[in-house]
């Protein structure tokens, strides 16, 4: 367990990366992995992503990242889906991928958005824990849960692998709170579906305006959605923020002049569409 799945990523650096020894992600993937691998010391190997005009553009490219693992990588990390592009690797192509990295090298999928993946090929990867023993898959009680402030993910992996993350885990790391309510919440089917089925029509609601809009977006399976308009980042952020929206521009993942939302209720989606169509010169 994790204060937060974000606490064992940093498990996963404190054992396996030191200087001297690289880590390899994609480029525009999750932003803690190149804080907890650069706070150890370890080198950044970092992959293309895909081209903007591939069928999932930004997505995380397995081939590049094969060719950054060289004889010091010792941690490869997937987002799947990733944050903030919200792109995804199918079921056949990650296998292949994980079959063909040596067993000495830790490969953390990072599955903080499973829940809202309903895209047939995502793969079913706890099963694949028994076949892959450097393989670490992370979840968290933060995305669909609702649960981010109470901080609480978790970790499924090899025993011995759980053991060595088990030695630098304070242990006092999640608390009674914190427990309790991801127990209750696994128990609370109705709360999931009722997030995933209001993810999906804020997803479609928002993507359908980028659309009517001509606005540039990276198509999401996740909560939230990117997209480019054709002011700067920073222009749409502070406009936004004026007029009491809270979006976030993208650029330091290498997303110049991008933004994520993150999908709310319906009304709220709508607020924030009324606004980004009034707001002077979004469109080109
Ligand atoms: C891809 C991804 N992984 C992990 C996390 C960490 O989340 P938490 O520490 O709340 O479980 C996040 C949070 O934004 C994320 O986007």
């Amino acid at each position: 367990m994790g204060n937060g799945s974000n606490d064992i990523l940093e498990f996963v650096a404190r054992v396996f990366l030191a200087p001297g020894f690289n880590a390899v992600f994609s480029r525009h993937a999750f932003a803690v992995y190149p804080l907890v691998s650069m706070a150890v010391g370890a080198k950044l190997n970092i992959a293309d992503a895909n081209a903007l005009d591939a069928d999932m553009p930004f997505g995380h490219n397995l081939q590049q990242m094969r060719e950054q693992v060289d004889k010091d990588t010792k941690v490869i990390f997937i987002a799947n889906p990733n944050n903030p592009t919200g792109t995804w690797l199918d079921e056949n192509s990650l296998e292949s991928f994980i079959v063909d990295i040596p067993d000495n090298i830790i490969i953390v999928l990072d599955e903080a958005y499973v829940e809202y993946v309903s895209e047939p090929g995502y793969p079913d990867s706890i099963p694949w824990i028994t076949k892959y023993p450097n393989l670490i898959v992370t979840r968290t009680f933060s995305k669909v849960y609702g649960l981010a402030g109470l901080r609480i993910g978790y970790s499924v992996s090899h025993p011995e692998v759980a053991d060595l993350l088990n030695r630098v885990r304070q242990p006092f790391n999640t608390n009674s709170l914190a427990q309790a309510a991801a127990l209750a919440a696994l128990d609370d089917q109705g709360h999931l579906q009722k997030s995933i089925e209001s993810n999906d029509a804020g997803l479609l609601q928002v993507a359908n305006a980028f659309q009517d809009m001509s606005i540039e977006y990276i198509p999401s399976v996740g909560n939230f959605i990117s997209f480019k308009t054709a002011l700067s980042g920073e222009v749409v952020y502070e406009n936004m923020l004026k007029a009491g929206v809270i979006i976030r521009p993208i650029s330091n993942y290498g997303l110049v002049d991008y933004l994520r939302i993150t999908i709310g209720s319906k009304d709220q989606n709508a607020r924030f569409i009324d606004i980004l169509k009034q707001m002077p010169g979004v469109v080109a």
